[in-house]
């Protein structure tokens, strides 16, 4: 068996000492004020969707009180100040994923939304009989599903990476199978297992065979340094909503060459730059890829968030949520009829814990923890290939953030105990 490259830059942040104020933090969002029997929420599904601080509910109203317009059209005040605000947005993201040329972003609606404009569009426009489009068993059905159909209309072939005990992908197979691949398309940090990715060697080598490279970053961006054109892959889809943004707010880079080259995706207004009875031409980038009106309101309190990040430090964020991934670990672990998934080593491995009891289905060891007021998720997670490839149906994941604290991964536990005495296992 060949483990992946541990990498030891940016892709796999090294572990910080420095740690978090969460009391603080926590007093950023409304949500931890209400009380479930008397006690907050225990809210451990951060990779499902994240929760929102003041700063953002705040920046959406301001926006719908002071500066509701349609934007890029009005040459009024309030049109200019939304366009503005909006475009604001599109320089913060920028900065935080490291693109230098903002025009390579595109807002959609969320990570979804990004990998089927891509496959959509440059998939149908390059991709052709008997082509091998790679994906990684790991992969969420939104970067699986879109791939499929692709592969449908075209004829050409979906193939998976394999993985190893540790869930980690496993290089070897990855080697052979990246050769003449047209596409290749991986999840930088698995919803499931939480397996960081080496994006770096996997970009670098899948770029030598020539292919066609898609990072699907919505579990990466939100909980550690991420710089895209470092990585130099040709495509990066991440999800607002996952990092204490709100929802209906999704991101694509594309490398210049390509999205110039790409048919657009949804076509009408804004996405234009002439239109004549029988004719039409194309916006520049990246309105190009962004028709109709889009959801300016939710664009503008993205920046928010980002700048909310950046100030608490994304090293800092990765570092509590390890510390919460071994602390959730090694309480799980004292329990009987316990069963971990995931990578053991925690430099690769970002904060996410999915396991399973022994004797209780994963939705009632959920519904037990919802008596408590402890929110984790339970099923496939999207990713059914995964589990089937585990043999299992579903799996409870527990997936911390910037907010939770010791006592949420002792509720947890103690809820957990508690499914486990109430079905007398
Ligand atoms: C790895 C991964 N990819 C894609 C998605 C889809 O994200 P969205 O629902 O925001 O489109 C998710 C959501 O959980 C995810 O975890």
């Amino acid at each position: 068996m060949v483990n992946t490259p541990h990498e030891t830059t940016q892709t796999r942040c090294a572990l910080q000492t420095a740690s978090l104020d969460v009391e603080t933090i926590r007093s950023d969002f409304p949500i931890f004020r209400r009380r479930f029997k008397g006690r907050p929420l225990a809210y451990l599904d951060n990779a499902a969707t994240s929760q929102k601080p003041s700063c953002v509910i705040e920046a959406l109203q301001d926006f719908y009180s002071n500066h509701n317009a349609n934007i890029h059209r009005g040459v009024y005040d309030i049109s200019e100040e939304a366009t503005e605000a909006y475009e604001r947005t599109r320089s913060v993201v920028s900065d935080f994923v490291g693109v230098k040329d903002e025009t390579q972003l595109i807002f959609t609606r969320n990570t979804t939304e990004s990998i089927n404009l891509v496959a959509m569009t440059w998939g149908r426009a390059n991709v052709r009989k008997g082509d091998k489009i790679l994906l990684t068993m790991l992969e969420h059905h939104s970067n699986i599903v879109p791939w499929q159909m692709l592969a449908g209309e075209k004829g050409a072939k979906v193939e998976y990476v394999s993985l190893n005990e540790d869930g980690e992908l496993e290089v070897s197979d990855f080697k052979e199978k990246i050769q003449g691949a047209r596409v290749f398309a991986f999840g930088h940090v698995s919803n499931v297992l939480g397996t960081i990715n080496p994006a770096r060697y996997l970009v670098k080598e899948a770029k030598n065979e020539g292919a066609m490279v898609l990072v699907d970053g919505a579990q990466s961006v939100p909980h550690m340094q991420v710089k895209i054109e470092e990585l130099g892959c040709d495509f990066y889809a991440f999800s607002a909503h996952k990092m204490l943004g709100p929802t209906g707010v999704g991101v694509l880079y594309g490398r210049r060459e390509l999205l110039e080259e790409m048919p657009p995706f949804l076509t009408g207004g804004d996405m234009i730059s002439q239109v004549h009875e029988h004719s039409v031409s194309w916006n520049v980038l990246p309105w190009k890829f962004e028709a109709g009106t889009s959801n300016i309101a939710d664009v503008v309190a993205f920046s928010a968030a980002i700048n909310y990040l950046k100030r608490i430090g994304m090293e800092k964020i990765r570092r509590h949520e390890t510390e919460m991934t071994k602390q959730i670990l090694e309480l799980l672990e004292t329990l009987h009829g316990i069963r971990l998934y995931g990578p053991r080593n925690l430099e690769v491995r970002g904060g996410i814990v999915p396991f399973n009891v022994e004797g209780v289905h994963p939705h009632d060891v959920a519904s037990v923890l919802s008596t408590e007021g402890v929110a984790v998720r339970s099923g496939n997670h999207c990713a059914q290939p995964l589990h089937e490839s585990l043999s299992l149906d579903a799996t409870v994941r527990a997936s911390p953030y910037l907010y939770n604290t010791d006592d949420d991964a002792v509720r947890l536990v103690e809820g957990v105990k508690k499914a486990q005495r109430l079905m007398k296992i």
